[in-house]
């Protein structure tokens, strides 16, 4: 549930994160960052700098080589593989590049997904999804499977069911990266949307243009942190050159 407690909704703590693969590749070189419930944070750098491998930590797919990944009071390598994914059900909602849909469901059926974790029955689960696909522009989608949506549809089916369980911290890993710019834009607004509804959003992207939605941008560079910067949102972007 999207709530406003004190406590950071996600804290990272000297975080490294080191993947052995034919010798050692440091992927997360000592990262300290805390995000508060309902904020809006972009973490932005080049290719390699490390940013799937911080988003996927504190999505609670992998853990850390030291240091500490807290989670809605959780610290995630201490949690069983059946915890970390409850943890991942019903208090993250994820939304990848690649859309990452079952295949074989209708879009409704993605949707409902996420509520299997919770005690919904199966109507309610079905009317939420059916009300969230239409928030997103898809009620009249709800039947059909990924291969029949365009792209920036399945990037919609992908936030819709991130949002179904109404989790505290929606986790996006370049979620404009294949849309063109229109359907990129409209992606943004659904992740303000959400964000102006209470859920934290942690996005990733290597585009300024795109980190520049969110209210800080966090620069990481060879997995490390470079700067934080907060972001202006009422002085308007002089053209796209920057
Ligand atoms: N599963 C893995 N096994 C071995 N090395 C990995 C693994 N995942 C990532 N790496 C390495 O860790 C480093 C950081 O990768 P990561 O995927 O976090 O970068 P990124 O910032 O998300 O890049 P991109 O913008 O291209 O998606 C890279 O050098 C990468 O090769
Ligand atoms: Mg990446």
């Amino acid at each position: 549930m999207a709530t406003s407690s004190s406590q950071p909704v996600v804290s990272v703590e000297s975080v490294r994160k080191e993947y052995e693969l034919g010798g050692t590749v440091t992927a997360l070189d000592g990262v300290d960052l805390t995000f508060e419930a309902g904020s809006y944070t972009a973490v932005m750098g080049p290719s390699g700098s490390g940013k799937s491998t911080l988003l996927n930590l504190i999505g609670a797919l992998d853990t850390p080589t030291s240091g500490d990944v807290v989670v809605a009071g959780e610290n995630v390598a201490a949690l069983s593989e059946a915890a970390r994914a409850a943890l991942r059900g019903t208090r993250i909602g994820f939304i990848f590049q690649t859309f990452n849909l079952m295949p074989r469901l209708t879009a409704v059926e993605n949707v409902t997904l996420p509520l299997m974790f919770d005690e919904w029955d199966r109507s309610d689960r079905r009317d939420r999804a059916e009300q969230l696909l239409a928030d997103v522009g898809l009620g009249n989608r709800l039947d059909h499977l990924p291969q029949e949506l365009s792209g920036g549809q399945r990037q919609r089916v992908a936030i819709a069911r991130a949002l179904a369980a109404d989790p505290e911290l929606i986790l996006a890993d370049e979620p404009t990266g294949n849309v063109d710019t229109e359907t990129g834009n409209e992606i943004m607004s659904l992740l303000r949307d959400a964000n102006n509804r209470g859920n934290a959003v942690l996005l990733v992207t290597h585009e300024r243009r795109i980190a520049e939605h969110a209210d800080r941008v966090v620069n990481v560079t060879d997995g490390v942190i470079e700067r934080i910067e907060q972001v202006d949102h009422d002085t308007p972007v002089a053209g796209e050159q920057r």
